[in-house]
């Protein structure tokens, strides 16, 4: 074989390969699948579960600042991700990559990408053990097991849960086997499917709920306590935690946003779509208050009563309204679904990025990482019964990795991210690459985003720090 040859067969091999990578990765199949896809990914248990429960603890005006928070940060932050995965066309790491060589900046900036599938990586070993919760209360609920309870008997069955690892172990080990076929398969497929009756669903019965507290609850001690701000109980810590939850319930900061953005099609509109995604998001996260703390007052609960406040506070509900049984039933059967549609996106980057970085199939990446998962996953089983006592500065090692991945992994990968696109990009191939017409509309996102979220976000830290 001549040289010419072989270089031809050379440059043959490589654009074959790069159209079968291109063809493994795929796209997703219209912006309206993207669009449901980002929306799974968005809502889930943090909606359902932490915010009310974060929300409680901290009060005061807590839903002020995480509203703003989600406006302010969230939703720029949002676009961005999806706009860095569509450019790159690859995992976090590697699209984070491709467009520092673009841009003739160091490649070092991968570290954004990786640190951000690792975050994802962290929070799914302990999001999976909260949906084995839900997934346990899927047969309690149907079986009448919460007919009639009282508060106290309702906190009582979850404390037993909770003391159970047994059945906290095959609960979360379930979730993980099911994450893990559906990732397995493909996004996209499982997705699809799932998240067309899912949404509207979940929805629906949310309203249920929300109507129910509203004719049994205490609705206006909650409307008051969730909407009236009350800034003497706002500290550095609850400022905090409403910038990590806003975060948390747009996924992002980890990777998630951009591997999802990375099988979008061109031609959609992220702007436009991002904040759909943030409108539902915030919308079913609103609802799950409304639902919740109507109920937490009637029946004497403590809002502040920490991650078990649904599962105590909504059986209440389920054992006491005609055919609660069912509609409690379909109730955590939604919810771990909804569950399942963000794990699968916290997993994706890094999956995508084994697949892609080390050249291993779909099948090893997916059998290897659900196994450091599982074992990860023991860890906070066991912070509820056999290592309650291994505390460190007085949190569990669930308490500590929901800290520490939530509330400084998060905002430092967004920070990371907007520093990134704000200052390293060049502005002509962000707008190009972000596609928003309008020039005032693109301006004020850019502004926002190369001063705003990170001026933002490094105040809330050093306040935190007591630096300022
Ligand atoms: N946003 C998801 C929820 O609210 C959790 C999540 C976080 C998913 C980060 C993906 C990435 O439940």
């Amino acid at each position: 074989m001549t040289d010419k040859t072989s270089l031809a067969a050379g440059t043959f091999a490589g654009a074959r390969a790069r159209i079968q990578d291109n063809a493994s990765r795929g796209l997703w199949s219209s912006r309206w699948v993207f669009f449901l896809a980002a929306t799974g990914s968005a809502v889930g248990l943090g909606n359902i579960w932490k915010f009310p429960y974060v929300t409680g603890q901290n009060g005061g005006a807590f839903v002020l600042v995480y509203l703003a928070c989600i406006l302010l940060i969230g939703i720029p932050l949002l676009m961005t991700e999806v706009m860095i995965g569509r450019r790159g066309r690859a995992n976090p790491d590697g699209a984070v990559a491709r467009l520092a060589r673009e841009a003739g900046a160091s490649s070092r900036w991968r570290v954004v990408g990786w640190l951000g599938g690792l975050t994802g990586f962290l929070i799914l070993s302990f999001y999976l053990v909260v949906a084995g919760w839900a997934l346990a209360y899927v047969p309690a609920t149907f079986s009448g097991g919460f007919a009639g309870v009282s508060g106290e008997a309702s906190g009582e069955l979850f404390g037993a849960l909770l003391a159970d690892p047994l059945r906290l172990v095959v609960c979360a080990t379930l979730v993980l086997a099911a994450t893990m076929l559906i990732v397995g398969f493909g996004v996209r497929g499982g997705l699809e499917r799932s998240l067309r009756f899912l949404m509207p669903g979940l929805f629906v019965l949310m309203l249920v709920l929300v109507v129910y507290a509203a004719i049994e609850g205490e609705f206006a001690q909650a409307l008051q306590f969730l909407f009236v701000p009350d800034f003497s109980a706002l500290t550095a810590q609850s400022v905090l935690v409403a910038l990590g939850h806003a975060f948390f319930t747009l996924s992002l900061g980890c990777g998630a946003m951009m591997v999802y953005g990375s099988y979008l099609p061109e031609g959609t509109s992220i702007a436009k779509t991002s904040i759909l995604v943030a409108l539902a998001d915030t919308a079913v996260a609103l609802l799950a208050g409304l639902a919740i703390f109507p109920l937490v007052f009637a029946n004497g609960l403590e809002p502040g009563a920490g991650p078990g406040l649904i599962f105590v506070t909504l059986p209440i509900a389920f054992g006491q309204m005609p055919l609660g049984q069912i509609v409690g039933g379909l109730f955590f059967i939604m919810l771990v679904i909804a569950a399942l549609t963000s794990a699968i996106s916290l997993s994706e980057p890094s999956i995508a990025w084994l697949t892609e970085r080390f050249r291993i199939s779909r099948t090893k990446a997916v059998l290897g990482s659900g196994l450091v998962l599982w074992l990860l996953s023991l860890g906070s089983v066991f912070s509820f019964n056999h290592w309650a006592d291994y505390q460190l500065f007085g949190k569990t090692f669930f308490d500590t990795l929901d800290y520490l991945t939530t509330n400084w992994l998060m905002p430092l990968g967004g920070l990371g991210t907007v520093l990134f696109t704000g200052w390293v990009l060049q502005k002509q191939v962000v707008s190009e690459a972000i596609g928003i017409r309008s020039n005032g509309l693109f301006l004020a996102w850019w502004n926002l985003l190369r001063y705003g979220t990170p001026v933002a976000i490094v105040l809330v830290f050093l306040n935190l720090m007591g630096l300022i």
